[in-house]
């Protein structure tokens, strides 16, 4: 079984480490500071308050050789079905650049670019056809990356088209983005990899309604034919992605169509040039100055050796605010798995619970749990070095409280009141933009796609399928009828439920 060393591998380092405090490890290597920072263009990454030592990072590296990672690396860029249970490719980096030789990643990448200017010929008719509003319906996938990314580079002054997003399958969520919005000065893209997803055929319905037709109604989606019949809109605006795009994977696709009309098509190239930057980074780089390996090792040290099951990441930019939830359903429908690839149980704990929030205001509401609570998150501290807005005041606060949280976290202070007392050695690592631009947000959304690969690489589990969500939405659609009254539930518990919701109606 693929995945009983990584304890064995992690253990014996695990124990000569227990008790080291993190501000040992870093008197002991007065160059660590230095030595466990890392750079690929617009970003800097310091690892050196991890709760590890140079023998246990070695330790990793080896772990990842015997895995094979660089050579798992080529097989996602190169095309090959990396999604086993799927017999699929996962191809998003061909979405965004051309860095293999591989016949299949290449034909993905012209088809991806044609696609692409087709898209941009969308844009520049929206953007001059007095459209002021674009509502976006999809869900996950095709909805969280598009959100953060136009949340993250949206024109602050509000000169471009304002996109809202709709994703929930609740009404009072339809009601709340359309109640502001004038139907003649508002279109809709309608995005799903499937076209079968409950909540968007449902979304996509009431902004079909509400615009009185679909001559305002875009599509997206990897069945373009199933788009166009259900909601009659005209071929030319539906636009294609393929089933080698995983949905958590696709805001490189025509999926981004929203980004492109947020921020403009010209940043949209320019984010998945940032990514594509970045591709080249993770693609020729060896594994020991990889930083998506290193961020991914680390992750698999507070995982296996540590036993941490959370993980935090919290940003020190407002406008990375939605990035927690973005990362949330990347890390953990990825890696939420407990079967290896050939079906065997993993013998090691996957994915940690993932979350975080933006300071400085979590500093204000579960911080206290971080600096005192029994359980040790290992936290993500993303931070913009240079602001855009004109508050330079504000930027130097955000920054000292950027640079504090971590310093306090990993050091603590011992106190005779132990009431006073910060523990310390609580792992984070520091993560740098030096702005938040295009470039910079594609290669740190790059970044966590290739660290999430490489775990499920040495956890032997496929990163890209998502067989967990299914049951809940076979259950919901088999319950319909049942609060329609036309069927009985199964289930005992559900049936006495739905007798309070029907009594209650
Ligand atoms: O429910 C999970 C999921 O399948 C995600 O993986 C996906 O991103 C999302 O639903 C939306 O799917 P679709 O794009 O097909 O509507």
């Amino acid at each position: 079984m693929i995945s009983t060393t990584v304890g064995d591998a992690l253990q014996p380092h695990a124990a000569r480490l227990r008790g080291v405090e993190l501000t040992q490890l870093l008197q002991q290597d007065p160059q660590r500071s230095q030595d466990w920072a890392m750079r690929s263009g617009p970003l800097y990454f310091n690892f050196a308050r991890q709760c590890l030592d140079r023998q246990a990072l070695d330790a990793l590296l080896q772990l990842a050789s015997q895995r094979e990672l660089t050579q798992a690396f080529r097989r996602l860029f190169d095309g090959e079905q990396v999604n086993v249970t799927e017999g699929r490719a996962a191809l998003h980096t061909a979405l965004r650049g051309n860095h293999s030789h591989a016949a299949l990643a290449r034909e993905a990448f012209n088809t991806a670019s044609a696609v692409r200017q087709q898209m941009g010929a969308l844009v520049a008719g929206l953007e001059q056809s007095g459209i002021t509003d674009i509502v976006s319906v999809g869900i996950g996938g095709s909805d969280l990356g598009p959100r953060l990314v136009a949340d993250a580079l949206r024109d602050p002054a509000g000169n471009r088209l304002r996109v809202h997003f709709l994703s929930n399958v609740d009404g009072a969520a339809a009601q709340r983005v359309l109640a502001p919005l004038d139907p003649q000065r508002t279109a809709a893209v309608l995005i799903s990899k499937t076209f079968s997803t409950q909540e968007t055929l449902l979304n996509g319905r009431i902004l079909h309604d509400w615009l009185g037709g679909s001559e305002r109604l875009y599509a997206v989606s990897a069945n373009p034919e199933r788009a166009a019949a259900a909601f009659d809109i005209a071929p030319q605006r539906v636009l294609p992605m393929w089933d080698w795009v995983g949905g958590r994977y696709s805001l490189w696709s025509a999926v981004g169509f929203p980004i492109a009309l947020a921020i403009g098509f010209e940043r949209f190239e320019a984010l998945l040039a940032g990514a594509s930057d970045f591709d080249a980074h993770v693609i020729n780089t060896p594994l020991a100055d990889n930083i998506a390996v290193r961020h991914a090792l680390t992750a698999v040290w507070n995982r296996n050796a540590l036993g941490h099951a959370a993980h935090g990441v919290m940003t020190y930019d407002q406008r990375l605010a939605l990035l927690p939830a973005y990362l949330q359903q990347l890390v953990m429908e990825s890696l939420g798995k407990s079967v290896q690839v050939d079906g065997l149980p993993v013998n090691v704990d996957t994915v940690p619970v993932w979350w975080g929030g933006a300071g400085t205001d979590v500093q204000h509401s579960f911080f206290q749990a971080l600096h005192q609570g029994t359980t040790v998150v290992p936290l993500d501290f993303v931070g913009t070095v240079r602001n855009d807005d004109p508050y330079a005041e504000n930027h130097l606060a955000l920054m000292s409280n950027l640079l504090a949280q971590s310093e306090a976290l990993a050091n603590g202070q011992r106190s005779d009141d132990p009431h006073r007392s910060y523990p310390g050695s609580r792992p984070s690592t520091m993560i740098l933009l030096d702005a938040l631009t295009p470039q910079s947000l594609g290669g740190l959304i790059a970044m966590y796609e290739h660290s999430v690969y490489a775990q499920s690489v040495i956890w032997g589990i496929n990163a890209f399928d998502q067989f967990g969500v299914e049951l809940g939405k076979q259950l919901a659609s088999g319950l319909l009828p049942a609060l329609r009254g036309q069927v009985q539930a199964d289930d005992a518990v559900t049936r006495t439920l739905l007798a309070e919701l029907q009594a209650r109606a």
